[in-house]
């Protein structure tokens, strides 16, 4: 339980990072206002809150402006998965860019701290391994992936203006691969797409040999990254890079999903996409550093609790389908 109670925002609260950030906040003591335009957010994400005389929610979507009081805003609102992003690119580049404005604007009037949600894809296709915040990166600003990398690369950017320009109180942090409850079903990820053919008894597609690796951080301890990022001295600005660098290959990621859900679906292979990255791994010496932070949720464990979330939201998808 923190200190001191604070009025907090949280942008794309309803998604799934932000219903986690919402969660530990509450836990902390603070008011919570979660402002989502339920995108991809779904309010079944926080319907367990809203009993909370603490929590509050507002529909509004963050390209307008918002005027609220708060001392602290995170903002998370954005489509995270290429499926989503790519659906209405415009909306995705004016989210990032239009919403940062609207978020530094409100928190240089009320002189609130504000704290933005990057991405490892500011890196783009890598050509250094693994990528130390000081990488400037190799995005392609014509391809269908850029709505999303250059919108955020503009968002940090105005972060940083607003930082030497207004004094604002800023913290960028770079998020890697996520993974747990309330992942959205269909987006197209590894995580959640192996665990769902696993609980459906289909086959798991696996893209290549399967000898690529990935590295997978689970949600409570990004989160609790960020709150401790947010915690630093107005000195500290980011951005940090923030996921596991523990790396597995994802056929071994899809033998132990198949493990652990207790599954008789078998591995099907498929040829590699041209754009597949053989390797996807985080550098977090400066959390390491700045926060004192790492991962501590062991993958099996934190698999257990996202197969958990996943065949329950399935089971309800089947009784409503029944009914
Ligand atoms: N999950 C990851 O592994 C990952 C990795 C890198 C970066 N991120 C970043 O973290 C943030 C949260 O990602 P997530 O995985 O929770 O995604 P998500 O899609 O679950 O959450 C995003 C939320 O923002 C809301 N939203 C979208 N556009 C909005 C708008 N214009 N106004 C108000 N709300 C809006 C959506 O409805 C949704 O609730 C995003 O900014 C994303 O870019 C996530």
């Amino acid at each position: 339980m923190s200190l001191v109670r604070k009025r907090v925002l949280v942008t794309g609260g309803a998604g799934f990072l932000g219903s986690h950030l919402c969660e530990r906040l509450l836990a902390d003591g603070h008011d919570v206002l979660c402002v989502d335009n339920y995108f991809t957010g779904r309010k079944a994400n926080i319907a367990h809150l809203l009993a909370n005389p603490n929590f509050e929610t507002l529909r509004h979507d963050i390209t307008f402006p918002l005027y609220v009081e708060v001392d602290e805003i995170y903002n998370l609102a954005c489509p995270a998965s290429p499926i989503h992003y790519q659906f209405d690119p415009v909306q995705t580049t004016k989210t990032s860019i239009v919403g940062a404005i609207n978020m530094l604007g409100l928190a240089k009037r009320v002189k609130a701290k504000v704290f933005q949600a990057s991405t490892s894809e500011v890196y783009g296709d890598p050509t250094v391994h693994p990528q130390t915040e000081d990488y400037r990166g190799n995005v392609n600003p014509l391809g269908p992936r850029a709505c999303y990398d250059e919108g955020k690369r503009a968002a940090e950017t105005l972060f940083f203006d607003y930082f030497r320009q207004h004094r604002t109180r800023i913290k960028v942090v770079r998020i890697f691969n996520t993974y747990g409850p309330r992942m959205h079903p269909n987006d197209g990820r590894v995580v959640s797409n192996f665990i769902v053919q696993a609980l459906q008894g289909e086959p798991i597609t696996l893209y290549g040999d399967g000898s690529q690796t990935r590295a997978f951080c689970f949600v409570t301890d990004l989160v609790d990254g960020f709150v401790r990022l947010m915690g630093t001295g107005d000195e500290v600005t980011g951005p940090v890079n923030m996921g596991n660098p523990h790396e597995i290959a994802v056929r071994e990621l899809a033998e132990r999903i198949i493990h652990l859900t207790g599954s008789a679906s078998r591995i099907e292979y498929r040829p590699l996409p041209q754009d597949d990255p053989t390797q996807r791994c985080p550098d977090i010496t400066l959390a390491r550093f700045l926060l004192n932070w790492e991962p501590k949720v062991a993958l099996d464990e934190g698999l257990g609790r996202t197969i958990e979330y996943f065949r329950q939201l399935l089971a309800g998808a089947a009784a409503t389908q029944a009914e």
